[in-house]
């Protein structure tokens, strides 16, 4: 297996498109590493730029100490799933998967070995005889996976390879991606839309937003500690409640006050607001719709105007506002909270974020811990 460096990688298309600006990456050996982002921000085309398939417009990639720019992708030694997989029409499922390590030249039986163990992970062992046609979206892309998983390269690299597949299917084959990479101790780079898969495949997350990095760091460090507004909003589901707030001091206290609520904040968000210049000033209040509770101490409750419950068995999403702000809450199953009226809910105060409302940078970090670039 092997490590990865992308040093100022760019990448500007024909038609003078910049989709990726300046990546710089270490990819560790046996490292599980998920691009996420949104829509169009460069994921695939990072990838892409890695297996070779797409010209590096500027910069370097490095693999296991060789400059790889000029190399030809079946040089590469990596093995990739792509968001639109392809499969061979006239080839049965075997000699798809087979494909790869026969041009190889990989002993049969070895070959053999390989497929039928990569098929009874993917759970397709009956469809070995089948040709592509008479398979289901779902199946053909697991037999993708499996053409790309009997290999034993330097690296795997996958573009959403579970987007076609149902909410089941898509948290057994998590679990079986994830014993994969445990047993392989393989080093693999991953593009997801999906959070959980994210969170969950992960050993390292990279958040990009139109062609750069905002910020790579382990799930929980990204989830504690984002750097910013947009990284904040984006890792966790529902999504972090944002609130404008003006700083003010009151009763020799800090605190944020907006519309006719008034919380005020700890000590250490209190000493960064002071010796960040904040008092006065408007900043962004974030609180995780996880990080309400049903009882507290009075200073710490907010009203809010139920609109919508949603009753997830576990646990409840309530929908509502506060003052002129819109709120999601997650509450426990049983709190009674109907529609239309108004209930009190508890900010947990060592938790929330504080946004600088020009750079969108947070101001509050987690208990002293600095964010990992
Ligand atoms: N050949 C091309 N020529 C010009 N622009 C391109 C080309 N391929 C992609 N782009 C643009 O580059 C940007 C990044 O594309 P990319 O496919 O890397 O996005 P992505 O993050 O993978 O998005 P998605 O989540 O939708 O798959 C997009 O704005 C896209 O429109
Ligand atoms: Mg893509």
């Amino acid at each position: 297996m092997a490590s990865l460096s992308l040093v100022n990688v760019c990448k500007t298309y024909k038609n003078g498109f910049e989709a990726v600006k300046d990546v710089n990456l270490d990819i560790r050996d046996k490292e599980f590493l998920i691009l996420v982002g949104p829509s169009g921000c460069g994921k695939s085309t990072t990838l892409r730029m890695i297996a070779g398939l797409e010209d590096i417009s500027s910069g370097q990639l490095w693999i296991d100490g060789q400059l790889v720019n000029m190399l030809e992708p079946k040089n590469r030694d990596l093995s990739m799933v792509f968001q639109n997989y392809a499969l061979y029409p006239h080839m049965t499922v075997y000699q798809n998967m087979a494909f790869g390590l026969k041009v190889r030249k990989t002993p049969k039986e070895e070959i053999d070995r390989r497929v039928r163990q990569a098929a009874k992970i993917l759970d397709i062992a009956h469809l070995l005889d089948r040709k592509p046609h008479a398979l289901s979206g779902g199946q053909k892309q697991r037999v993708a996976i499996g053409s790309v998983i009997v290999r034993e390269p330097k690296a795997y690299l996958m573009d959403e390879p579970l987007s076609n597949l149902d909410a089941k299917l898509r948290s057994q084959m998590r679990v079986e991606l994830s014993k994969l990479h445990r047993e392989l101790g393989a080093t693999v780079i991953y593009v997801t839309h999906d959070q959980v898969e994210a969170m969950t495949l992960g050993t390292r997350i990279v958040v990009m937003r139109s062609g750069k990095i905002q910020q790579a760091a382990a799930p929980g460090d990204l989830y504690l500690n984002p750097v910013n507004k947009f990284v904040a909003g984006f890792i966790g589901s529902p999504a972090m409640n944002f609130l404008p707030a003006w700083v003010e001091r009151r009763d020799e206290r800090v605190c944020l006050e907006f519309g006719s609520s008034r919380l005020y904040v700890n000590r250490m968000c209190a000493s960064r607001l002071i010796e960040g210049g904040y008092l006065g000033r408007r900043v962004y209040l974030g609180i995780r719709p996880e990080d309400f509770h049903e009882t507290g101490p009075g200073e710490n409750a907010l009203p809010l105007e139920v609109e919508i419950k949603e009753m997830l068995g576990a646990e409840q999403l309530l929908y509502g506002n506060c003052g002129r702000n819109e709120l999601c809450v997650r509450t426990k199953p049983d709190f009674k909270a109907e529609p239309g009226s108004t209930v009190t809910v508890f900010v947990d105060m060592d938790r929330i974020k504080l946004f600088d409302m020009e750079t969108e940078e947070n101001i509050s970090f987690h208990r002293g811990v600095s964010p990992m670039k």
